[in-house]
């Protein structure tokens, strides 16, 4: 098991050394932790799979630290994505475009796409500063989680999930808990139109302000893989209701401004939707850590950003 690190420099150079030796490396990210391997390296990206437990096929986001990297990683890049990218980046959006030469099939699930972020938080982009200045290319990285589970928040979770898969030249990061708190939105850029795969905290109306341009959403059926699409993800052991219903001893999750019912076990209150999202794994989290078996959620209304919590709730409730 590693133990998690405070992310001084001097930790952030040895954690860079690592994944260049073929480590891993869990890492904050302003939306969730990730898994960090060198993403050129097949073996190091193998371990990230193991870890996991997840399918061999699920291609893997590539983190860069700065849009000057994207070609090494991309080509034919469509002019949408390079406004989203100057706009967006560093930030809560994975792009995916048509790969390079780099992105081998390890990488992409096989597929002639690879997804893209610059993540906007300060340990990840030293780390991945620091990676580069060393010859790394990128960090491919998953949210680090056992595949299904919630994604991790911060570095607690990050143990919890997958601590005793780490090995001591391994190295887990700590950077707080993560501000936006749910996964990146994934655009697909390789057509005419952008494609939302995932809604995320940047949303349809700031992409489309930004490129005048309306995209569209995937349709469930499409042949893109996306692991998040699954029937369920970013489940907790407990049973997750969107009724609203409760019974006595269920876990409840609701605006602020919404009444705990009888008997029910607050495990979130928010103010607002962008706390909303912040607290919703924690939450999960909680649930199972108390031992409870159900928990009632009353899903936000409205776009944006909760569209992107109800989405990972429906996803949670199966
Ligand atoms: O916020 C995030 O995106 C976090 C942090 C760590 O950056 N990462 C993350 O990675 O959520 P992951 O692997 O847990 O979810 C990424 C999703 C997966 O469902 C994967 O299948 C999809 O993105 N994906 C990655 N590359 C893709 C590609 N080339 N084409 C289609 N989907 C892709
Ligand atoms: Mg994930």
């Amino acid at each position: 098991m590693s133990k998690i690190s405070t992310s001084t420099q001097s930790d952030i150079e040895k954690a860079a050394k690592a994944l260049l030796a073929g480590s891993l490396v869990a890492f904050p990210t302003e939306t969730v932790y990730g898994l960090g391997a060198d993403a050129t390296n097949s073996k190091a990206v193998g371990r990230i799979y193991s870890v996991k437990g997840r399918p061999v096929d699920h291609p893997l986001i590539v983190h860069i630290s700065s849009i000057q990297q994207i070609y090494k990683w991309a080509v034919d890049i469509p002019e949408y994505a390079k406004k989203l990218a100057n706009k967006f980046w560093p930030g809560p959006m994975t792009l995916i475009l048509k790969r390079s030469e780099l992105a081998k099939d390890f990488i992409t699930g096989g597929q002639n796409n690879v997804g893209l972020r610059v993540p906007a938080q300060p340990v990840a982009l030293a780390l991945l500063k620091e990676f580069e200045k060393l010859g790394g290319s990128g960090i491919a990285a998953p949210s680090a989680n056992r595949f299904g589970a919630v994604s991790p928040t911060t570095a607690a979770a990050v143990q919890e999930e997958i601590g005793k898969y780490l090995g001591p030249k391994d190295f887990l990061l700590d950077g707080g808990a993560s501000l936006v708190g749910i996964e990146s939105t994934i655009i697909g850029c390789t057509s005419e139109i952008p494609l939302i795969l995932r809604p995320g905290a940047i949303t349809t109306d700031m992409i489309q302000a930004s490129i005048k341009l309306a995209p569209k959403f995937n349709s469930l059926n499409s042949s893109i893989r996306v692991s998040g699409m699954l029937p369920t993800h970013y489940a907790p052991n407990a049973k997750v209701k969107i009724t609203g219903i409760t019974k006595p001893g269920d876990g409840f999750i609701a605006l602020s401004n919404i009444p705990t019912p009888d008997g029910a076990v607050r495990l979130a209150a928010p103010n607002d939707l962008d706390e909303y999202a912040k607290l919703l794994y924690t939450a999960f989290r909680a649930a199972d850590f108390h031992g409870l078996t159900t928990i009632s959620v009353i899903p936000p209304k409205g776009d944006g950003i909760a569209l992107a919590i109800r989405d990972r709730l429906i996803k949670a409730s199966g």
